[in-house]
């Protein structure tokens, strides 16, 4: 049994796994206001809940912390002041119940609970969230990176745009709710092969605000955007000839994405996978199932464990 911890950026979120089995996923988002996330105060949220959101775990899944086997939390990347709450609670755990814990990549997590929920196994990959943006496939135990994002994740187009028109609390998941009934009007569309660019799009769309209404920008900087997305995970989908396409991270939860996605998929003739909303916003399960995985190579003594604020999934490494 595997207790997981997620502190990257503004979720603290904890999860108890056992063989696959999600036996309790819960969490609790810092959300700034007027502002992007401020590290410090993040970290700040993540330390006091720490315990409560630890005994609610426990409640949810019916274990003491005596049953628990290891330990798993986010080794990377992220906020270096959020990823030490995680890893300093999960030190105190493992040194106070005599626990191993198991560093775990973040992107991984993501990749590893949506193909094991979807079923789709060997698939393309679409990583989508506010800090990251990549086309991804794995081989023989290591991820390659087929394209990216050049400046920004898609997701954090969404939140700066949000700020820049006034959203006490910007979240691509409020603007997708202003965006719904806008009318399209033409943005900048920047694909360079199978890598991307959003902070042009950011721009002009800023821009477009003055002029037009704010419904129908946030409507088509959706539509433009997941454009651009669907054209690269096509693109790299008949260079890798995979059967199948699976969409995780934040973004992923973005119905009008999976929609476009999953009518490529069908007109492609391959399968399409997504997991549940709750296992694409950032949380405690992914990191427990992920470190379930990765249990017989990845498990270390506590003083042996660390974090890496730019830990790429392609530089992925198990001990
Ligand atoms: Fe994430």
């Amino acid at each position: 049994m595997i207790l997981g911890i997620e502190s990257t950026a503004h979720t603290l979120g904890m999860g108890i796994v056992h063989k696959g089995k999600v036996l309790s996923n819960i969490g609790d988002t810092y959300k700034p206001k007027n502002e992007g996330i401020i590290p410090r105060k993040a970290a700040d949220h993540h330390a006091e809940k720490f315990a409560e959101l630890l005994r609610a775990n426990l409640h949810k899944a019916g274990v003491r912390m005596e049953d628990v086997d290891a330990i798993a939390y986010s080794e990377g990347p992220g906020l270096g002041a959020c990823l030490k709450v995680g890893l300093v609670g999960a030190k105190y755990l493992a040194l106070k119940y005599g626990k191993k814990m198991i560093g775990v990549n973040h992107p991984y997590a993501h990749i590893k609970i949506a193909e094991g929920i979807s079923g789709v196994r060997n698939p393309l990959i679409l990583y989508v969230s506010g800090g990251n943006t990549q086309l991804l496939i794995e081989k023989e135990g290591k991820f390659r990176v087929l394209g990216e994002t050049l400046d920004m994740g898609v997701g954090n187009l969404f939140d700066a745009f949000g700020r820049e028109i006034g959203m006490e609390y910007a979240h691509g998941a409020e603007l997708a709710k202003l965006a719904e009934g806008g009318k399209y009007v033409p943005l900048p569309y920047v694909v360079k092969g199978m890598n991307l660019s959003f902070s042009g799009l950011l721009t002009h769309a800023a821009k477009e605000v003055n002029k037009g209404n704010k419904k129908d920008v946030a409507y088509s900087l959706f539509e433009t955007s997941f454009a651009m997305l669907c054209e690269v995970t096509e693109r790299a989908l008949f260079l890798t000839r995979r059967k199948g396409v699976i969409v995780c991270g934040g973004v992923a939860q973005n119905k009008r994405l999976q929609g476009m996605l999953r009518s490529m998929c069908k007109e492609d003739g391959v399968k399409f996978g997504v997991a549940p909303d709750e296992f694409n916003r950032d949380n405690g399960a992914m990191i427990a199932y992920a470190g379930e995985l990765i249990m017989k190579k990845g498990m270390r003594a506590p003083e042996k464990c660390g974090v890496d604020q730019d830990y790429r999934v392609d530089k992925l490494r198990l001990h």
